[in-house]
């Protein structure tokens, strides 16, 4: 089917990018949120990175400002329902999207596409408990969204070929490409990165080299654009170690356990760079 107009849940970091990306490419968003601050917020961030844009020479005054024509936003589920395609893009935690699935589903309509941005959890399973498997999709994207050009499209078991090719389409007109994964813990990209960076904490928590050594190294040894501290400050602690959980729990192999230095900061509450601490000190 022919997409047109995007619903996406959730205004943090994930959703506004995914809004940025969706509208300066032509398609109609309604961003959901429910807090009022962080859909401001959002828009400022909108408008704040488009400007950026448009002093580089990336995009005219004229296409951003047709583009932050088409964002509204809303505290309404509801108002998304005649959306074609829905980015669910909440918090990771599973029964906070189940409880935005159950919420959406009477508004729905009858073709509309769900999608989670999930960053790890089963989508078999999350579809499983909609009334639409077959348009169920994994749909995740990368931080900084408006930069990274991969967009991962996960398939549960029952996802069909046609909601497969509707989200390949709309990959390609956001100018990004795709990356197929199948529907097991973590995906492809959160597979591999995350336990480098639970790797990296194991380096530091056993004195290998310092916070500091160990981004220098990965980043002029192994040209990686931030060290994998940094990267996990960026990241957030927090989501780091949720995704940790689910390959440990999800894989049952000790080569998963996350480091006990990532849970006491995350204990702390030292979850990066949205708390001002992490491993580095944002204040
Ligand atoms: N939003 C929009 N644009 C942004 C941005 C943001 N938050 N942050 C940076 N940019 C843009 C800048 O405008 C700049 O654009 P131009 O090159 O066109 O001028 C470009 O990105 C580079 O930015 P900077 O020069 O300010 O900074 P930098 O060169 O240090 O790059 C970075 C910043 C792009 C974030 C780079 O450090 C990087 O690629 N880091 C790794 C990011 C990464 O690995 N992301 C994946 C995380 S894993 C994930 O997302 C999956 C998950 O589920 C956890």
């Amino acid at each position: 089917m022919s997409i047109q107009s995007v619903g996406v849940i959730g205004a943090g970091q994930m959703g506004n990018g995914i809004a940025h990306v969706f509208a300066t490419s032509g398609y109609d968003v309604v961003l959901n949120d429910v807090s009022q601050e962080a859909l401001s917020a959002a828009i400022g961030r909108v408008e704040k990175n488009t400007a950026r844009q448009v002093a580089k020479g990336a995009m005219t005054e004229e296409a951003r400002g047709a583009a932050l024509a088409r964002i509204r936003t809303t505290h309404e589920l509801g108002e998304l329902g005649g959306t074609d395609l829905v980015i669910e893009a909440a918090t990771e935690r599973e029964e906070v999207k189940d409880q935005i699935f159950a919420g959406l589903a009477p508004s729905l309509g009858a073709d509309t596409i769900l999608t989670s941005n999930t960053s790890s959890l089963s989508i078999t399973r999350l579809a499983a408990k909609t009334d639409r498997p077959d348009r169920f999709m994994g749909f995740h994207f990368m931080n900084p969204v408006p930069v990274m050009k991969l967009v991962e499209l996960i398939r549960g078991i029952a996802t069909s070929d046609e909601t497969y090719q509707s989200l390949l389409s709309v990959v390609e007109n956001l100018g990004k490409t795709a990356a197929s994964a199948e529907d097991y813990p973590a995906f492809i990209v959160n597979r591999v990165l995350i336990p480098m960076i639970n790797e990296a904490c194991y380096a530091l928590y056993e004195g290998v080299g310092s916070v500091a050594s160990i981004d220098a190294s990965m980043k002029l040894g192994a040209n990686h654009p931030m060290g994998p501290l940094e990267l996990g400050d960026f990241i957030g602690l927090d989501t780091c170690l949720a995704i940790m959980n689910v390959l440990h729990d999800g894989l049952a192999d000790t080569k998963y356990r996350p480091c006990p230095l990532l849970v006491k900061y995350v204990e702390a509450g030292w979850v990066g760079r949205k708390a001002g601490r992490g491993f580095y000190d944002y204040h």
